[in-house]
C-alpha cells in the first residue's frame, strides 16, 4: 500500500501507535522464530555432509582401506590388556645398528581404477624397496589373478631405470589372513609355499617376499602352535635362501605395533635371526571404533603427558623400542609412516581437541581413511590452519564436526629424523597410493610436486652422511 493509503488506513483504524507496534512485534517474532530454523538447516546440512559432498567428491579408496580396516580395528580393541609393566634394557650394545644404508620401503597397492596410481607413474628412484600388494595364499601357494600378474610384470620394469630398486611381493594384507593358517600348519604345506615364492623369483624377477599376515595366532582355530608354525615358516625360508643362493630372495614381515598383538603373534628373538627386516606398522594407533569413540592421532611419535598405562604405549617410539627390547636388531626395524589420514565426526563440534568424543568416521574418505590429496583440498578450500600437537609431533585439523589426523611435511620431518637419529634401519611408507601422486597439493608454495610426503622422508634419510 502507498503512504497515502497507509495513513488513511491508520486514520480509519484510529489507533496509529498500536498497529505500528503490532507490526514491529510480528517482524521481531518472525525473525526470532526463523533465525534458529535457518541456522539449524545450515548446520544440519553441514553435518549431513551435503556441503562437503558437493565440495569434496568422495574418492574411491577401496584399494587402501580394504587392507587396513581389520588392523585398525585390531589395534583399537584392547580387550583386557593393561599390562605394561616391563622396563627397557638400557644397554643396547648387542643390537647397536651399523647402518651403511637406510631403507625406504614403500607399499604400493595394485591399482583398481583408471585414476588410481599406475605402475608407470611411480618414480623408480623414490624408494629403495617397493612392496606391491596384496596377493593371497591359496592352496599353500602364492596366488595372483591374471590382472595382478600383468601389473607385476609392468612394475618390475621400473628396475630397468634403477637397477638397485628392490621389488617385493606382499602377501596377505589386513584382509588376506585366510590362506596363511592352513599353509603354516605343517612342513609339507610350508614347503609348497616356499616353492611358489621361488617360482615368482624365477619367473617375475622379484627380489623378495613380504609376509603381511594380520595377525598370526589371532584366530588360531585348531592350531595351538600357530605362532610357532609361523616362526618355522620364517626359519625354513631362511634355510632355503642359504641353500640355493641362485634364487635368493629377501624375507620381510609386516608386523603389529601394539604390545598385546606382538606378544600374541610373534617370537621376536627367533624372528630376528630369520628375517632380513620387519616393517613396523606404526599407524592406526587411534581410530574410531565403538570401543574408542574419541579423536586421536593416527601415528603419534611420542605419548602425551596425559596418556597413561596402555594409552601411553600407543605411539611409534614405544613400539619401535619394544620390538628392539624383545630382541629385534635396530637395523632390522623399518619404522612405518602413514601417508593416509584418519577422520572422525565429533559428537559436539565445540569440543574438538584430542580425545574429544566422536560419534563415527568423518565424512572425508571412506570408513575413516582418507588420502593426503583429500586432506590438502579440505584444508585449502576451508582455509583451515591445522593445529600442530608438539607432544605427538603430528597435526590435526577441524572444521565443525569433521576432525582429521594426518601427516604433513613437518610431522614427517620429525618422525624421519627420529628414525635416522635413533639408527633404526629405515622408514616404511604406507602407501604410495595415498600420497599426492598427481602433485595437486601445495608443497613449499607450489603445486606439481609428485609424492610430496614420501619425498620428505627420502630427503631426510639421504641427509645422513652414513646413508647411501
Ligand atoms: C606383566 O608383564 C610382566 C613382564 O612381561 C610379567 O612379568 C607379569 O607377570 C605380567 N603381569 C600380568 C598381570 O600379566
Ligand atoms: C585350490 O584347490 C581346489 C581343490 O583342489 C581347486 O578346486 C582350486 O581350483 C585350487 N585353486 C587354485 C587357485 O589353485
Ligand atoms: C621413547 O621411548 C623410550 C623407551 O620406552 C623412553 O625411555 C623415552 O622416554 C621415550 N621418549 C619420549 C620422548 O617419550
Amino acid at each position: 500500500m502507498s503512504v497515502e493509503e497507509y495513513s488513511r488506513y491508520t486514520l480509519l483504524s484510529g489507533s496509529n501507535s498500536s498497529s505500528w507496534s503490532l507490526d514491529k512485534r510480528t517482524v521481531i517474532l518472525i525473525s526470532v522464530l526463523t533465525f534458529p530454523v535457518f541456522m539449524f538447516c545450515i548446520t544440519y546440512m553441514t553435518l549431513l555432509g551435503v556441503y562437503e559432498k558437493v565440495v569434496y567428491p568422495i574418492r574411491n579408496l577401496e584399494e587402501i582401506r580394504q587392507q587396513n580396516v581389520h588392523r585398525a580395528l585390531a589395534y583399537n580393541t584392547f580387550g583386557d590388556e593393561t599390562n605394561t609393566s616391563y622396563s627397557f634394557y638400557l644397554n643396547s650394545k648387542r643390537y647397536s645398528a651399523d647402518i651403511g644404508e637406510f631403507k625406504l620401503v614403500c607399499y604400493y597397492n595394485f591399482p583398481s581404477r583408471p585414476d588410481s596410481l599406475q605402475t608407470e607413474d611411480i618414480d623408480p628412484f623414490l624408494c629403495t624397496h617397493i612392496n606391491v600388494g596384496f596377493v593371497e595364499v591359496v592352496n599353500n601357494s602364492i596366488f595372483l589373478s591374471a590382472d595382478k600378474q600383468a601389473l607385476l610384470k609392468e612394475l618390475v620394469k621400473l628396475k630397468t631405470f634403477n637397477a638397485k630398486l628392490k621389488i617385493l611381493l606382499s602377501v596377505g594384507g589386513a584382509g588376506g589372513a585366510t590362506g596363511f593358517s592352513e599353509m603354516v600348519i605343517n612342513h609339507a604345506n610350508r614347503k609348497s609355499f616356499i616353492q611358489s615364492v621361488i617360482n615368482y623369483v624365477k619367473d617375475y624377477h622379484i627380489d623378495g617376499i613380504d609376509l603381511d599376515w594380520e595377525f598370526p595366532n589371532e584366530d588360531p582355530g585348531n592350531d595351538k602352535y600357530q605362532k610357532m608354525h609361523f616362526t618355522q615358516l620364517l626359519e625354513e625360508m631362511r634355510t632355503c635362501v642359504q641353500r640355493q643362493p641362485k634364487y635368493a630372495f629377501l624375507v620381510s614381515v609386516a608386523v603389529a605395533a601394539t604390545s598385546n598383538i606382538i606378544s600374541n603373534s610373534y617370537d621376536v628373538s627367533y624372528m630376528n635371526s630369520y628375517v632380513d627386516y620387519i616393517n613396523l606398522m606404526a599407524y592406526d594407533y587411534h581410530y574410531y571404533t565403538k570401543y574408542t569413540p574419541f579423536t586421536g592421532i593416527n601415528s603419534p611419535l611420542y605419548a602425551s603427558e596425559s596418556e597413561k598405562y596402555y594409552l601411553g604405549t600407543l605411539n611409534t617410539n614405544y613400539s619401535a623400542n619394544y620390538w628392539h627390547f624383545l630382541g629385534m636388531d635396530k637395523s632390522k626395524i623399518i619404522v612405518g609412516l602413514p601417508t593416509y589420514a584418519h577422520t572422525f565426526t565429533l559428537t559436539n563440534f565445540r569440543n574438538n581437541g584430542l580425545y574429544a568424543p566422536a560419534s563415527g568416521f568423518g565424512k572425508l574418505g571412506s570408513l575413516g581413511f582418507a588420502g593426503y590429496p583429500q586432506i590438502c583440498q579440505f584444508l585449502s578450500t576451508n582455509q583451515i590452519s591445522p593445529i600442530f600437537d608438539m607432544e605427538s609431533k603430528s597435526p590435526y585439523a577441524v572444521k565443525l564436526s569433521e576432525w582429521v589426523s594426518f601427516e604433513d611435511a613437518e610431522s614427517l620431518t620429525y618422525k624421519t629424523e627420529y628414525i635416522r637419529d635413533n639408527k633404526f634401519g629405515g622408514a616404511m611408507v604406507y602407501c604410495l597410493n595415498s600420497d599426492d601422486y598427481k602433485g595437486i597439493c601445495k608443497a613449499n608454495g607450489k603445486t606439481g610436486i609428485r609424492f610430496p610426503l614420501t619425498n620428505v622422508v627420502k630427503q631426510i634419510l639421504m641427509d645422513n652422511d652414513g646413508s647411501g
